[in-house]
């Protein structure tokens, strides 16, 4: 019999690419999403389809407006999993939940393990870590997927902004080199829930692309791709002024992906050049 998944925030980057690969992959998928259903609304949670699995893809992802916005991403991030997770632990269906690197404070400089101890900097990686943290005292069966600096079809990410950029004929563009991160495709994203909801591991799971690089390199990547005469600049992230700090270094180990699975994600590059000669950024 076909699997069943309930996908929250469906319509999001994640959960659209996800809803897609899921339901290719035969799987019976509700993919639920605002305005229709609001993972804040304690009644409509209650309601949830019976499924096998829920994947919360639903999220409150606005880095920056969250530090003025604490409450409404804590609704989000935190309250509604918790109140989706006892659900999940009411009627015995399985909960695998989308978190985050920004969990941590980015000082360690080696890649992020599954059990190194969180310290968000900001309001949007506190309320990450409140849900998961509701999650894990739910008594609900579940997987906490972290992955990180996301970019696919369907949303607002950082592929788009500077290919549109150099697309408008942008000649020279400044982009910080201190924050080091691993981009990660949402379709190779995708894939792998897909093939993890396949094991019988249950826990947190560190899930990103292979390598790193800064976003001063990332852009470097995208204009050798599609602009090579741009001239890309690096900048400090204090340039910026942005409302959230972030973590300097929040690669994510995969250590324990690799071990479970017996291969690697994909390169960041390999997902960034499948996802510009697709043309889905345009
Ligand atoms: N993007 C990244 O770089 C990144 C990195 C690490 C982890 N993550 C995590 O990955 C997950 C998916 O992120 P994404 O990039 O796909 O984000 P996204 O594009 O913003 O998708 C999130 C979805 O959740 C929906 N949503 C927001 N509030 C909701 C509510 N109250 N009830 C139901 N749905 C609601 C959003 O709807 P609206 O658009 O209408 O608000 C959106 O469709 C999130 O948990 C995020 O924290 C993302």
């Amino acid at each position: 019999m076909a699997m069943k998944t309930v996908v929250l925030g469906g319509k999001g980057m994640l959960g659209s690419v996800f809803t897609e690969a899921a339901t290719s992959a035969g799987m019976k998928v509700t993919s639920l999403d605002l305005p229709e259903f609001d993972i804040t609304d304690a009644d409509q949670v209650a309601g949830l389809p019976s499924a096998d699995w829920i994947i919360n893809c639903a999220g409150y992802t606005n880095v920056d407006n969250a530090e003025q916005e604490r409450e409404l991403a804590l609704a989000v991030n935190g309250t509604a999993v918790q109140n989706v997770a006892k659900f999940c632990a009411n009627t015995s269906i399985a909960l695998l939940h989308i978190s985050t690197d920004y969990v941590f404070n980015g000082t360690v400089k080696r890649p992020y393990c599954e059990d190194d101890v969180p310290e968000p900097l900001n309001a949007y990686g506190s309320s990450k870590l409140a849900g998961e943290q509701a999650i894990r005292k739910s008594g609900a069966e579940h997987i906490i997927a972290r992955t990180q600096s996301l970019f696919g079809p369907s949303g607002h990410n950082f592929v788009n902004t500077i290919a549109r950029c150099l697309r408008e004929g942008r000649e020279e563009l400044q982009v910080v080199d201190d924050q080091i991160s691993c981009p990660t495709y949402t379709v190779h994203l995708a894939e792998a829930i897909l093939e993890l909801l396949a094991t019988s591991y249950r826990g947190i799971i560190n899930i990103s692309s292979t390598g790193e690089c800064s976003w001063f390199e990332f852009a470097q990547a995208i204009a050798a791709e599609i602009a090579p005469d741009a001239v890309i600049k690096p900048v400090s992230s204090k340039v910026y002024n942005q409302s959230a700090v972030r973590p300097a270094y929040s690669v994510l180990s995969k250590s324990l992906y690799e071990q479970l699975m017996g291969k690697e994600m994909p390169h960041w590059l390999d997902g960034m050049r499948t996802y510009l000669e697709n043309g889905q950024w345009v």
